[in-house]
Parts: structure tokens; C-alpha cells; sequence
């Protein structure tokens, strides 16, 4: 078993075709507070997998969850993060529809990712397909609002780190999630305020 990630709240090891992450504790927590979150957050991660896979969504495939060990233990999904792919300098045009597309399919779901950044995809080594991971901060929504902040949130995302073909990626993004998503347009309309309201702030 190896360590192959640390991020801001987990570990992950990698056992053969196994990845076990592991939530942290964190020091300046309330030793309660930090429980019942960790708890919480492995506890939504594992139930948001499960139902991904019910759907038949392109993500890990749940093997075991522990909330005493505050872990969860999916399959390891092969293949190069988007992120990379993408700072390589290869065609994009197609990768960032189906980042749209995978996202309409989440969201006709009720589920918000809440994290929906490019080290969170992976293209898959062997079907070539997206798949989307880290549902550590997913929730179940069918509020329109949510569904137009996960989409702001990843605008941004883009922006920052991958300025070099901002704006185009996020206009391709948007193709794929129009093109499989009925409730799109209503879900963009909430985007545009949410877009305004993020400017107003920052004057
Ligand atoms: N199921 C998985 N298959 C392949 N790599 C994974 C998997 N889960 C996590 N990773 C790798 O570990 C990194 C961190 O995991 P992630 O779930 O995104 O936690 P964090 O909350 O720390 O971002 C990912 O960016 C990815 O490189
Ligand atoms: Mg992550």
C-alpha cells in the first residue's frame, strides 16, 4: 500500500486496484465538531458512489466505507487527470463537452458536487471516458440555485488554472451540459445572477 495523494482533508493510499481515503483530523477543530464532520463527510461521499453507480454515472465504484476509520475504500480509476490532460495542450474541445455532459447528468440527478474542479476528473486509461471523483462535498439538491453555483464555482475553477483557454473551455462546457441537460436553460438563467451577484461583491 502506498500513499499516492494528501489533499486538504484526506489521504489516499493505493493498494493494487484499491484506493482507501482517509479523512484527517484536524487540530484546530473541536475534537467533537471534527468527528461529526469527518463522519459526515465520509458518510455522504459513500452514499453519493452509491447512487452513482445505481445511475450507471462514471465514477468509483464503492467497495466498503468506515466511519469509525472515517475511510472509504473505491476502485482506482486508471488513467490521467483532466487537469494534465488538459495543461498538456491537447485538443479540448471534445473533453470539455463531456465535462458538461457528465455534469448534466449529475445535476438531472439532484446531485451537486460542490468540488467540480479538473484534478476531480480523470480520463479514464482504458474506456477513454470522463469520470468524475471526490464527492466528499456532494449533496442531494434539486434546487436550481445549487445547481448554478456548482456551475460558478467550476467557472471559476477554470479560469484559474486554465486561463490559457478560458473563456473557450467554459462556452464548451456549456455546449455539452445544454445538450443533455432539458432544465438547462433555467439552471444558466440562475448562473448569469449568480455571476452578477459574485461581481457586485468584489466591487
Ligand atoms: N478512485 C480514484 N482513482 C484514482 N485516483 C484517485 C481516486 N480517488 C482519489 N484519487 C487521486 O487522489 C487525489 C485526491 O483525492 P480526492 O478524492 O480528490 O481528495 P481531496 O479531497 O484530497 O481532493 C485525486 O486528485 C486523484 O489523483
Ligand atoms: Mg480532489
Amino acid at each position: 500500500m502506498e500513499q499516492i495523494a494528501q489533499g486538504a482533508e484526506a489521504v489516499i493510499y493505493k493498494d493494487n486496484d484499491t484506493i482507501i481515503k482517509e479523512r484527517f483530523s484536524k487540530n484546530y477543530r473541536l475534537p467533537q465538531i471534527d468527528i461529526s464532520l469527518r463522519q459526515f463527510r465520509t458518510r455522504r461521499e459513500a452514499k453519493v458512489l452509491t447512487k452513482l453507480e445505481e445511475i450507471d454515472f462514471p465514477a468509483p465504484h464503492l467497495r466498503d466505507f468506515c466511519d469509525k476509520r472515517m475511510s472509504i475504500i473505491m476502485d482506482f480509476v486508471p488513467g490521467e487527470k483532466l487537469r494534465d490532460v488538459l495543461l498538456a495542450g491537447d485538443e479540448y474541445q471534445k473533453l470539455a463537452q463531456e465535462v458538461g455532459e457528465k455534469v448534466a447528468k449529475l445535476h438531472s440527478a439532484n446531485i451537486v458536487h460542490g468540488d467540480l474542479t479538473t484534478s476531480n476528473m480523470i480520463v479514464h486509461q482504458e474506456t477513454r471516458e470522463l469520470n468524475i471523483i471526490d464527492f466528499g462535498l456532494s449533496f442531494f439538491s434539486e434546487r436550481v440555485e445549487d445547481k448554478a453555483v456548482d456551475l460558478f464555482l467550476m467557472d471559476r475553477a477554470l479560469e484559474s488554472k486554465h486561463y490559457q483557454l478560458y473563456p473557450k473551455l467554459f462556452e464548451n462546457v456549456l455546449e455539452g451540459y445544454k445538450a443533455e441537460y432539458p432544465q438547462a436553460s433555467e439552471v444558466l438563467k440562475r448562473f448569469e445572477e449568480v455571476r452578477l451577484r459574485g461581481r457586485n461583491k468584489n466591487k
